[in-house]
């Protein structure tokens, strides 16, 4: 291959941004059409030696591409799935592999290589904007998830992306912001998620991401896409830019970082110049080309897959609807308020959600879908009647406020996003005489965040006024009446509960569950479905309860503003990780800070009895295993999520309470009916990051198995010990902070 040919391999097409950007085309060895409408960037061919163009598209909830074409009566409309979030709170791997099945085979059959799926950030904060895309707080169940996804995606024969490699877990700043981490809470907390995955899945192609990592941008550092990612875990894939992403090509192509995205003709010059300056070594370019011809050679462009533009929609439709159901987590449930019995006919729903649900978040994350079933539509198809005075007011409201805000188009909308209307307020009156009226009342609390911003404390992860008014004025309205109230939760992230959640006798998140959002919610109010999903993250009573609220969104530097893309200005920006290793539950349960809802929780409509735990050994050799009996001890058949957590002997290291190291969910058991849960736990498991020998060591001493129902309710414990420690995984020195970080340490 000519110079110009490889380093044509090595940054994409561009990306056509109708009025900001170009396709960018390389004369004489690109083609100029591209081949699916709406997909996020393509790769340039090289004709001449049978190199195909590739395209790539986002994005974790499914394929996002766009529906219509022009003179084209055909729609190319993909299945939203439920977000990433709801998918973790399955805690049911294969369930969530049968979905990346599903997702992939749309992807292939639309005529895309790559998913730029899943992302896999941790939940550091409840803030994160992006957070509805990423699964949990805590590594393991992220890397066990993504896996499952990308092993789901891949066996299609089409790519998979873990993405935003790494430490990405903001939106504010997102193209500046200097990530300022310790090395032991890098390697627990936010790589270990993607070593797992890396590890158990072997995706095609890993995106780096737009932050820096003590000091330099993820796309330009050596030390993570090589020394870690390659040689340390392994991985022979490709890595891709986030879009736009970093500043230097000649930097990211010595990184290791081999492919540019979307591709713009500036960069290909400064590679060709640094080539032929002597400043970029020939080989390293040979190198990145080689894994790219690596990684055409498996896509199904150059396997010359005829592609029908026709997935099974309807199947697909109906797994959503089931992976949505298996997602959803009871919160509370006083007085057997749900399911909701016979008897109860009319229902008066209440909360502009509820006529307009959300199916996932905006951005990249946001699938282009056919449909998205409103609760009203869920649970009239469910044979419910919705109460028809409060339809009228809320439908008219919700079209006369979405008439005020023509659609934007996606970069418009992504600059300055469209808010959702104000909660519509209700006389009075009303609330009685739909107290007499209904059954049951059902109010739905919407929110919706993505890309480029992170969430607010005031109105979003707290109630806005009109909304507490509105579950105050409903729910002692139905009360006199001696009738329920329900919330549904139609929520991407976190959000306070603990001051409204008395006046509900029913609160279910539902979180983001896709386009068959309605059918799945009246699934599980209606005990169709009885509820198994749990928390992957924690709900904090108050925001500043989580340890990360001092360090978020970390400071940016005004006076130093500058023009970045688009035109758009930028600050340079820092966040520091002071509450380092104490993430999530990992910080709650350590430092006995009581959450509202605790990481792994979530009620059932019947009870699981826990017995008869018995480990293999009570001392460690190579492994250990451990056997416990899940009984549904109630009336109705239902799954169980089984939590193994682990707490480590107290050594040298600073170590949280506890830490979960398995997880397994059982089949749907029948009322009396039990089932064995055999967890396995390796020397890796024992471990922890020891920066003194940069190391992951298993300390000697005792340590015990604590398997229960959430990081809070422990059913049962045993206990083992190991004689002399193990190191497990020896590593190298790189990616230190500049600065001294002041940890938390309990
Ligand atoms: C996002 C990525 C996405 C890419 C392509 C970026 O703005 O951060 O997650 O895959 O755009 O659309």
């Amino acid at each position: 291959m000519t110079t110009e040919e490889k380093v044509s391999l090595l940054v994409g097409r561009g990306m056509k941004i109708p009025g900001v950007t170009q396709t960018n085309t390389v004369p004489g060895v690109g083609q100029t059409m591209e081949k699916v409408e709406g997909a996020a960037g393509t790769t340039n061919p090289v004709d001449r030696l049978g190199i195909p163009l590739t395209v790539v598209a986002d994005g974790p909830a499914g394929l996002r591409i766009e529906p219509k074409r022009k003179d084209d009566k055909n729609t190319y409309y993909a299945t939203a799935w439920p977000v990433a979030t709801l998918l973790a709170s399955t805690w049911d791997t294969k369930l969530v592999e049968k979905v990346g099945q599903s997702m992939g085979n749309e992807v292939k059959e639309y005529g895309v290589d790559v998913l730029l799926s899943p992302g896999m950030n941790i939940h550091r904060n409840p803030l994160g904007g992006r957070n509805f895309e990423y699964y949990s707080e805590d590594p393991l169940v992220s890397g066990k998830m993504a896996a499952a996804m990308v092993n789901g995606i891949q066996s299609n024969g089409v790519g998979a992306s873990t993405k935003h490699f790494a430490l990405n877990n903001q939106e504010t700043n997102r193209y500046t912001v200097n990530t300022i981490v310790s090395e032991r809470t890098m390697r627990e907390i936010y790589l270990r998620g993607f070593q797992i995955a890396i590890k158990e899945s072997k995706p095609w192609t890993v995106m780096s991401s737009y932050n820096k990592l003590n000091g330099t941008y993820t796309s330009e550092e050596y030390d993570l896409l090589t020394t870690i990612l390659r040689k340390e875990w392994g991985f022979k894939g490709l890595v891709m830019t986030d879009w736009f992403g970093g500043k230097d090509p000649v930097a990211q192509m010595k990184a290791g970082n081999d492919l540019i995205m979307p591709g713009m003709p500036n960069q290909t010059k400064a590679i060709l110049d640094a080539i032929k300056n002597g400043t970029l070594d020939i080989k390293v370019i040979d190198e990145n080309a080689e894994r790219f011809v690596n990684y055409a050679l498996k896509t199904p462009a150059f396997k010359k897959y005829v592609f029908t533009n026709k997935p099974d929609l309807k199947e697909h439709a109906s797994l959503a609807r089931i992976a949505a159901s298996n997602g959803m987590v009871l919160l509370k449930n006083i007085g057997n308020a749900l399911p909701m019995t016979k008897k109860i006919q009319t229902i008066a729903t209440f909360g502009n959600t509820t006529y307009d649900f959300i199916s996932g978040g905006t951005g990249s994350g946001d699938v282009n879908e056919a449909y998205t079933i409103s609760l009203v539509q869920g649970l009239e198809a469910a044979g419910y009647q919705v109460e028809t005075e409060l339809r009228t007011l809320y439908t008219n409201y919700i079209a006369e406020e979405k008439a005020k805000n023509p659609k934007k188009s996606m970069f418009q909308e992504f600059m300055n996003p469209t808010p959702r209307a104000a909660e519509l307020t209700i006389d009075q009156d009303l609330f009685i005489k739909k107290a007499a009226a209904a059954d049951i009342a059902l109010i739905t609390i919407g929110r919706n965040a993505g890309e480029n911003a992170d969430r607010k404390i005031d109105n979003d992860f707290n109630l806005s006024d009109s909304e507490k008014v509105l579950i105050k004025n409903v729910s002692d309205a139905f009360h006199a009446a001696n009738k329920k109230v329900v919330v549904v939760l139609n929520v991407g992230g976190v959000i306070e509960v603990a001051s409204w959640s008395h006046q509900a006798d029913a609160v279910l998140l539902a979180w983001q569950p896709g386009m068959e959002a309605g059918n799945a919610v009246a699934d599980v109010l209606s005990g169709k479905v009885n509820p198994s999903g749990k928390l992957a993250t924690t709900f904090p009573v108050r925001y500043t309860d989580e340890a990360s609220a001092k360090n978020f969104p970390g400071k940016e530097f005004r006076e130093q503003a500058f023009s970045g893309m688009f035109g758009m200005k930028q600050y340079p920006a820092e966040v520091t990780y002071e509450e380092g290793i104490y993430v999530g539950y990992r910080y709650f349960n350590t430092f006995n800070v009581k959450p509202a809802y605790e990481f792994g929780y979530g009620l059932s409509y019947t009870d699981f009895k826990y017995s008869n735990l018995a480990v293999s050994s009570t001392i460690f050799g190579k492994k250990i295993t451990a056997t416990i009996t899940i009984t549904n001890s109630g009336k109705v058949a239902g799954k169980e999520v089984v939590q193994l957590y682990l707490t480590a002997p107290a050594g040298k290291e600073n170590k949280p309470s506890v830490e979960l190291k398995g997880f397994a969910k059982t089949g749907l058991l029948q009322a009396g009916q039990s089932q064995k849960i055999t967890f396995t736990i390796t020397a890796d498991e024992l471990a922890s990051f020891n920066s003194a020998i940069t190391s992951w060591v298993a300390d000697a001493g005792t340590y015990t198995i604590k398997i229960g129902s959430s990081s809070l309710n422990i059913k049962q414990t045993a206990s083992f010990s190991l004689a002399k420690k193990i190191v497990t995984e020896i590593c190298n020195k790189v990616l230190l902070p500049q600065v001294e970080i002041i940890e938390l340490k309990k």
